[in-house]
């Protein structure tokens, strides 16, 4: 198994730019099912992520090949199959996307239930309360949800709990109903904005998209076309972490600054000194960050995404802060690879306390999930010593060339064959 080894202390200095979206990327990869015309999608990144639902969809009949580093073409006229398998689905709970965009196209779906993740149950019960009001008929048969719809029918859906995917998944299956969907309590996240804006480059006709209240007018058909993903402002934020933990200066550049807002406000009370220009955001760190505290929620408040990699931070801020995870039940596990290195943390529920230490020490630890492990290499690169992270298979999940782009600015980093 591949580690990373990072030897602590340097400040980082100089210039990063932002990859195309893990999370708009999937739902848009995965749109293309609704057309028999072919997509050019710029701006995806290189992500295991990728590659998992590249493979979902060849494996379904449908052409995906890479041109260059960042585009993807997609073609799903010879679609054939509308099965999502157990090995493939486990790997990559966003598989569960492929659901609405199957069932409209091709009036069938088998998919299989994702069960829970690292961090939580993550259940799809919403996804599949849409797709039934839509009139799709859904049976659960030994952890495949089957699904058939002759015609999915317009509908009115209020989703109990903000859903990204949930929502995505609905908007997919309404662009071809017949008549009106309005979803109630939509997810208002960029990447939602993005998936809608394309779609309706293809000729959906969805209206409120990063708004509570989506509506969708089907249409009998979508065109082909060119499209492009938008930054990803999980790695934008991760990176102006990456000055404030070390006390260095990172320009961030082809990135969204408006995306990331509710980080940068946060940065704001802490002391770190920002600059924002058009695409860019340039982060001043300093010898210690304030303590400020979060509570995340769905967009546009602060992102449960940034929730672990904000805790690093705060590990080594000067006084308490009160972190408070409202979206998932089991998202603090990059706790105890910090207390490893000295952090001060006490977890009550789904409240994290954290009482700033003046300095971490560098030790072996284990990558959890995605952002945990984000979190640690920021721990890492702000620690004294050397710090070994094992499993790292998780940060090349949702972070392309992160050692590069960390070497690029100063980072003392390798990965290593385990
Ligand atoms: C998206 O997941 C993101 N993934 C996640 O990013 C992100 O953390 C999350 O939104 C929240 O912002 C993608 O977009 C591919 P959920 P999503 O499971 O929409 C409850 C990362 O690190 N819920 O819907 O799939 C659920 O229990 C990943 O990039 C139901 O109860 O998130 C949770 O409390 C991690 N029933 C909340 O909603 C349902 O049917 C959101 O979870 C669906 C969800």
């Amino acid at each position: 198994m591949e580690k990373i080894i990072i030897e602590g202390g340097s400040r980082l200095y100089g210039t990063v730019k932002i990859s195309g979206a893990k999370n708009a990327a999937l739902p848009v990869l995965v749109a293309s099912i609704l057309t028999d015309k072919e997509n050019r999608i710029h701006n995806v990144p290189l992500l295991k992520d990728v590659d998992t639902i590249s493979q979902l969809l060849r494996r379904s009949g449908v052409r995906v090949e890479r041109n260059g580093d960042s585009q993807i073409i997609v073609d799903a006229s010879k679609i054939d199959d509308t099965e999502a398998p157990y090995d493939l689905v486990r790997t990559m709970r966003a598989s569960v996307l492929v659901l609405g965009p199957l069932l409209a196209r091709l009036g069938k779906a088998r998919v299989s239930l994702p069960g829970g993740c690292a961090i939580g149950a993550r259940p799809i019960n919403l996804h599949l309360k849409g797709l039934e009001a839509l009139g799709a008929k859904i049976n659960l048969e030994h952890g495949y949800v089957v699904a058939e719809a002759k015609r999915l029918k317009g509908n009115r859906i209020y989703l109990d709990i903000v859903t990204v995917t949930g929502t995505e998944n609905i908007i997919m299956a309404g662009v071809l109903a017949e008549g009106r969907t309005i979803i109630e309590n939509a997810a208002k996240e960029p990447e939602v904005i993005n998936l809608a804006n394309i779609l309706n480059s293809m000729g959906a006709r969805i209206r409120g998209a990063g708004t509570g209240i989506i509506e969708i007018d089907g249409v009998s058909e979508l065109r082909g076309g060119e499209h492009t993903i938008i930054p990803d402002r999980i790695e934008t934020g991760t990176f102006m972490l990456a000055a404030a933990i070390t006390g260095g200066s990172i320009k961030i550049i082809e990135c969204v600054p408006d995306h990331i807002e509710p980080l940068t406000l946060k940065l704001v009370e802490a002391g770190i000194v920002l600059e924002i220009g058009k695409g860019w955001i340039k982060v001043q760190g300093n010898e210690r960050a304030k303590s400020v505290d979060i509570k995340t929620a769905p967009y546009p408040n602060f992102p449960t995404d940034m929730q672990a990699q904000f805790m690093a931070l705060m590990s080594l801020s000067e006084g308490i802060s009160v972190i408070t995870e409202t979206v998932f039940e089991n998202r603090f596990m990059h706790v105890a690879e910090l207390r490893r290195m000295g952090a001060d943390i006490k977890v009550e529920g789904n409240t994290a306390v954290v009482k700033g230490v003046q300095k971490l020490s560098g030790a072996p630890l284990m990558a959890t999930d995605l952002r945990a492990s984000a979190s640690l290499i920021l721990a890492g690169l702000a620690a004294e010593g050397k710090t070994v992270i094992d499993r790292i298979y998780h940060i090349d999940r949702g972070y392309e060339a992160i050692e590069e782009k960390l070497l690029g600015i100063g980072a003392k980093i390798r990965r290593i064959k385990g």
